[in-house]
């Protein structure tokens, strides 16, 4: 492996020294056993609530052909919890910390924006607006352009931090929503979140997921992450985290090539513990190879 290879990426002012890091809910601090988090590009961990709560009705999970789907819900022990047990435990390590930030209203946003977002262990902040939205009737903040960008402007005014927003792939024009959040002030675009699904037992005609409808994730949604990534790419300007169905080093490459400048990596951790630090080594290999001195300059290097 060369050395002079050049992995470093920036969103906003926030430096990565590699584009790789875990997905919010596929990465905990049990996965030390399994992996150098000092590897990492970023840490992520699960989203987080200002209250504890217990997530959702069980059965949570079920695979499907090519991935799986999750209604987990933000399972989560509150934000007392998170600041005083979860970031020192994270903030051991040299690594960006990213916190993933879930909340019921715009106002509550804005309130855990200007806690964590001025918290001396936490780098940046992933505002999952693909949550529902309770008094939205269940609909998620980022289906709505409007509200995605007052919530993410709001809450740029109190962070002190990067602030990336997570978008859902369940909207007809992710590039209309993609905009919003750029106007808003996002520093970067993670795209995206799960798709909704379903999927039932033909014997007895239940749903497989307690929640009837749930979030796939895995390679079946690859191809459809792609394509999102190189249409927001082609409207916003802002940095990019790919995300959906990241397996191996040449799929997180695919996404830097159609516009990513970083990838985060879920469900392959499922099924293979040290997937997120053997992508980084597969990146390394193909630079290596192809003579790429710069990941930089692979980012939305795609010729059509
Ligand atoms: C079990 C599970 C729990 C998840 N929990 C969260 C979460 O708390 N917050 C969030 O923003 N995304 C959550 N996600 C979505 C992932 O972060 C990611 O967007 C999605 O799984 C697509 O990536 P993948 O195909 O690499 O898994 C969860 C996904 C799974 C599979």
């Amino acid at each position: 492996m060369k050395t002079q290879l050049k992995t470093e990426v920036n969103i906003g002012s926030l430096s990565l020294k590699n584009p790789i890091m875990p997905a919010s809910g596929a990465f905990g601090l049990e996965m030390e056993k399994a992996i150098d988090f000092n590897q990492l590009g970023a840490l992520v961990p699960k989203s987080i609530t200002k209250l504890s709560q217990p997530g959702n009705v069980k059965p949570r999970v079920c695979e499907t052909i090519a991935g799986m789907i999750n209604s987990i819900g933000i399972q989560s022990k509150g934000l007392d919890h998170y600041l005083e047990v979860s970031v020192p435990a994270f903030a051991r390590y040299n690594v960006p910390l990213i916190a993933s930030v879930s909340a019921e209203s715009v106002e509550e946003f804005v309130e855990m924006s200007s806690i964590l977002g001025n918290h001396p262990n936490i780098d940046a902040l992933e505002l999952n607006i693909s949550c529902p939205n309770l008094k939205g009737d269940g609909k998620a903040f980022g289906m709505d352009p409007y509200i995605t960008e007052d919530l993410i402007s709001k809450s740029k005014r109190v962070a002190n931090v990067p602030v990336i927003a997570k978008l859902t792939p369940n909207v007809t024009s992710i590039q209309e929503i993609a905009i919003a959040a750029e106007r808003g002030g996002a520093d970067g675009l993670t795209v995206a979140n799960t798709l909704l699904a379903m999927a039932i037992d033909v014997e007895t005609r239940k749903p497989l997921i307690g929640n009837v409808m749930g979030g796939l994730s895995g390679p079946a949604i690859k191809p459809i992450i792609v394509r999102m990534i190189y249409q927001v790419a082609k409207v916003c300007s802002i940095p990019i985290i790919g995300c959906g169905g990241v397996m191996s080093g040449k799929d997180a490459l695919e996404m830097i090539i159609a516009g990513a400048k970083a990838v985060q990596i879920g469900t392959a951790s499922f099924i293979n513990p040290t997937a997120i630090t053997d992508i980084i080594t597969e990146i390394h290999t193909y630079m290596d190879a192809h003579q790429i001195n710069n990941i930089n300059d692979l980012v939305g290097s795609v010729e059509i």
